[in-house]
């Protein structure tokens, strides 16, 4: 890519920037040219991919990508994301990577460098002595403890501050954290596999019925990969018993935390999960007042049994999902079945579907693309979800995945009144 000619009157903004210890409101210290919102949007986009990279591994702290980047000769110096566990956090391994590098040079980060001492010095100071001239980011970081201090650290360093580059992507990559930091539960993704009549498939004999083909299992498998956790019904597990790890080749160790609704305790003992309780961690959510006889089976099985609170024989989901956000989780994959899915949708206690669904064959006899009209007939229809907005869509073999989120009003947490600026 060429890279944006740089001008001196930046240069001059940018020292001027550096001058100017005030914090600032609007999105960018600099007046930028088109090419050079064009460098950001490129190297923000290798930002994003590389938080991508962390997903389901960090938690509880988000994952985070950080580029450095020469705006005049449009390399790329070093790129980072968040270590395994959360640390270290990816602003401090970029800086690590470039070395001297750094200096005078533009750091892209998807979330606002942290500012507060924590288990480690906060990464906005990292920032500033690796003499960096300007940071471009895509998110604030809501977190009461950053929320705009990390910016204006850098600020009052002379550092120059550009933010609101790919917020959209950002935030929905960032959501988990986002929605465990304002609303106390991780993001949660409901994922459901339809056959061609748009029914659920149930399972049978202790094992479940494929409806979908190789690719789409597989893409099944990734999103298990970039779980913190994934989660079932007790029927689910009584009619399929799953194993529920991630088998993808070479992503083995990133299966998830495996969860549980039961009421009770009947026949988990004997579930597949809990015979390997000791190599995925099992944790059982169930009711207070379960068999003691059960539960310490379980325990010395090594599965973590939680009581939760429950209404109407059932799990209660808000308490389900403080639990989860308490423990560190912060991206949800509830795989099933039916009845759980509809609890969530009851509950309006999620924020993406993620549908697998073989492809019809029409009234001529042809096998054609699921339409999304068709589609979200089949969700309302099959598991009370209402209220739901296409956002993406893909072809895997024989079958289709459509990715639907809930309409921004049913959900304001993903929009962030400062990066909407
Ligand atoms: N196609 C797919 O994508 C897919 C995915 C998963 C499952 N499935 C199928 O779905 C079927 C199972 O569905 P299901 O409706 O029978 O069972 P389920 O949704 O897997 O589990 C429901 C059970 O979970 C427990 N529970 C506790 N708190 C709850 C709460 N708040 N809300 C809902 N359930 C709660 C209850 O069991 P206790 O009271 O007994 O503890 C309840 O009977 C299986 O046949 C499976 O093959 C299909």
């Amino acid at each position: 890519m060429m890279p944006p000619a740089k001008r001196p009157d930046d240069a001059q903004n940018a020292l001027a920037g550096r001058a100017g210890a005030q914090a600032q409101q609007s999105n960018s210290d600099l007046q930028l040219t088109p090419s050079q919102r064009a460098f950001d949007h490129a190297m923000m986009g290798i930002a994003l991919r590389m938080a991508r990279r962390g997903l389901g591994r960090t938690a509880p702290n988000p994952s985070v990508g950080a580029v450095i980047a020469d705006e005049v000769t449009g390399e790329v110096i070093s790129r980072a994301c968040t270590a395994p566990t959360g640390r270290p956090h990816a602003e401090p391994l970029a800086i690590a990577a470039a070395g001297e590098r750094a200096r005078g040079k533009t750091m892209y980060v998807t979330l606002e460098p942290c500012s507060h001492h924590g288990k480690t010095p906060p990464c906005s100071d990292a920032v500033v002595n690796a003499g960096l001239a300007r940071v471009v980011v895509a998110l604030t970081d809501p977190d009461p403890r950053v929320s705009g201090r990390g910016l204006n650290q850098l600020r009052s360093a002379g550092i120059s501050v550009t933010r609101s580059v790919r917020a959209d992507e950002a935030r929905w990559l960032t959501r988990g954290h986002i929605v465990r930091v304002t609303e106390r539960r991780p993001f949660v993704q409901l994922k459901m596999a339809l056959g061609a009549d748009g029914k659920v498939p149930r399972g049978r004999e202790g094992a479940p019925v494929f409806v979908t083909g190789d690719l789409a299992r597989a893409q099944g498998h990734l999103m298990r990969a970039e779980a913190d956790a994934i989660l079932v019904g007790h029927g689910t597990l009584r009619d399929d018993n799953p194993d529920l790890t991630c088998r993808l080749p070479g992503l083995a160790e990133r299966s998830p935390v495996r969860v549980v609704l039961a009421s009770n305790l009947h026949g988990l003992l004997e579930s597949r999960i809990v015979e390997s309780a000791r190599v995925v961690p099992v944790h059982v959510m169930t009711a207070a007042a379960v068999d003691p006889i059960a539960k310490a089976q379980l325990q010395d099985a090594g599965v973590i049994v939680h009581d939760v609170r429950t209404v109407a024989h059932r799990i209660w989901l808000p308490a389900l999902l403080e639990r989860l956000a308490e423990i560190g989780m912060t991206r949800l994959l509830v795989e099933g079945g039916t009845s759980v899915w509809r609890a969530f949708a009851h509950h309006g206690l999620f924020d993406e579907v993620i549908l697998f669904q073989a492809r019809p064959v029409s009234g001529r006899g042809q096998v054609e693309p699921l339409s999304a009209v068709d589609a979200a007939a089949d969700m309302q229809r099959e598991a009370g979800l209402t209220g739901l907005q296409l956002a993406a869509r893909r072809t895997l073999g024989p079958d289709d995945m459509l990715v639907f989120r809930k309409a921004l009003s049913h959900n304001p947490s993903t929009s962030n009144a400062i990066d909407k600026e």
